[in-house]
């Protein structure tokens, strides 16, 4: 079992395998001997898949479980499932010493994140990530949100889990659209800081080596959200194509999936870094094959403008200025701080005729 530990202001290990949520009861116990009550928080499809080994594992070893069980989807990553799950939490009287444990993809574990950071002013809460992009990322790092009517991850509070079990072989039953998804989270890492891990996916695509994919995607995210927890600077670097991701997914109204949204905001973004200089046509070339080997967009088709106003809603955005962050090289990436209109002027240049690739 492979041990990645992150060095946050509460550190906390992630533990990667295959086929080991039988062991997580004792995991579990190992890091909370004095709790007495566990609730599982779960989505319905998960929920038919791993939530009875999951249960049992983890009543094995003295805890009282209860499950909370979401429909699943983004629209249930939403205010009223949150006050819903508050008041399960309150009705089972689960106390400070007890723990949450959130099992599935990245909703479940933002959602039930949140929901542990705030219960009784915080409880602790395990992550148990079940999708690609959960695994290699939103289990890790501590970032919890909800959506609002009005965007996506509004209200929200960075709150570490006290430990990430993180089982490779639960992707098995994975869709292979949720796959896909996931793996444009993958590709970010590989552009951000890893040209072997770049490498290895343009040699292999779907079919690259998750046990050794995976664990490197964490130990990335580890040495950001070890530097920068809070994102006030080198985390943000983690953003490499959500700007305009966010944009695209909040314009199809959240029917369009994060790692698609991703993957047109990489491919964008890339465009706009090889017209205005900062990127190699290499290593454009390099970055829209892999999008294209891996079956995501290479593009957005969205008008200019209205992803432009989309863009406003970033959370990185602070006044009239914003980061952007714009790969240089495969494995390297920087932040550039700008205007609005700077960005604005930035995509509209990678969308003009003739730099195209
Ligand atoms: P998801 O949680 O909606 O899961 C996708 C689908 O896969 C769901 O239908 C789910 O039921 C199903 N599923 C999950 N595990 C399965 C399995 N093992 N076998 C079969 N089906 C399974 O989506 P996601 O892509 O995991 O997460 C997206 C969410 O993560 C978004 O809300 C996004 O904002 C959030 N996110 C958070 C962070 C963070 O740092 N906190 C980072 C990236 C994304
Ligand atoms: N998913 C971006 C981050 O964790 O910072």
């Amino acid at each position: 079992m492979k041990r990645i530990e992150i060095n946050a202001s509460q550190p906390y290990p992630v533990l990667a395998d295959r086929c080991f949520l039988s062991e997580a009861g004792t995991l579990i116990r190992r890091c909370a001997e004095d709790a007495g009550k566990a609730a599982v928080v779960t989505d319905d499809i998960v929920d038919g898949l791993y939530g009875d080994a999951v249960t049992e594992s983890i009543r094995g070893t003295g805890f009282a479980v209860c499950r909370f069980i979401l429909p699943h989807g983004e629209a249930s990553k939403n205010g009223e499932n949150y006050l819903k799950l508050l008041n399960f939490l309150a009705e089972e009287r689960l106390s400070r010493s007890d723990l949450i444990v959130a099992l599935g993809g990245g909703v479940v574990g933002d959602l039930a994140g949140f929901a542990a950071a705030t219960y009784l002013r915080g409880i602790r809460y395990i992550q148990i990530p079940t999708t690609l992009l959960a695994q290699v990322d939103s289990s890790v790092g501590g970032k919890t949100a909800i959506d609002l009517p009005t965007g996506k991850n509004l209200a929200g509070v960075f709150y570490p889990p006290a430990l990430v079990l993180c089982d490779i072989g639960t992707l098995d039953t994975l869709p292979e659209d949720v796959f896909t998804d996931g793996c444009a989270e993958v590709i970010k890492y590989g552009i951000l800081g890893d040209e072997a891990l770049f490498r290895h996916l343009e040699e292999r695509g779907t079919g690259f080596d998750r046990e050794y994919v995976i664990p490197r995607c964490i130990e990335r995210k580890r040495a950001l959200v070890a530097e920068d927890e809070f994102d006030r600077g080198k985390r943000q670097l983690l953003n490499l194509g959500h700007t305009l991701g966010h944009a695209a997914e909040m314009l199809s109204r959240y029917r369009l999936s994060h790692g698609r949204a991703v993957a047109m905001g990489l491919a964008e973004v890339t465009r706009a870094a090889l017209a205005d200089g900062s990127c190699s046509r290499e290593c454009a070339s390099r970055i829209l094959a892999v999008l294209r080997r891996f079956g995501l967009p290479d593009r957005s088709e969205y008008p200019g403008e209205d992803l432009y106003q989309a863009m406003l809603s970033d959370k990185k955005r602070r006044g009239e200025r914003t980061s952007l962050i714009v790969p240089e090289e495969i494995g390297r990436c920087v932040i550039r701080s700008c205007t609005l209109e700077e960005m604005r002027e930035f995509f509209r240049r990678g969308r003009r005729p003739g730099g195209s690739v």
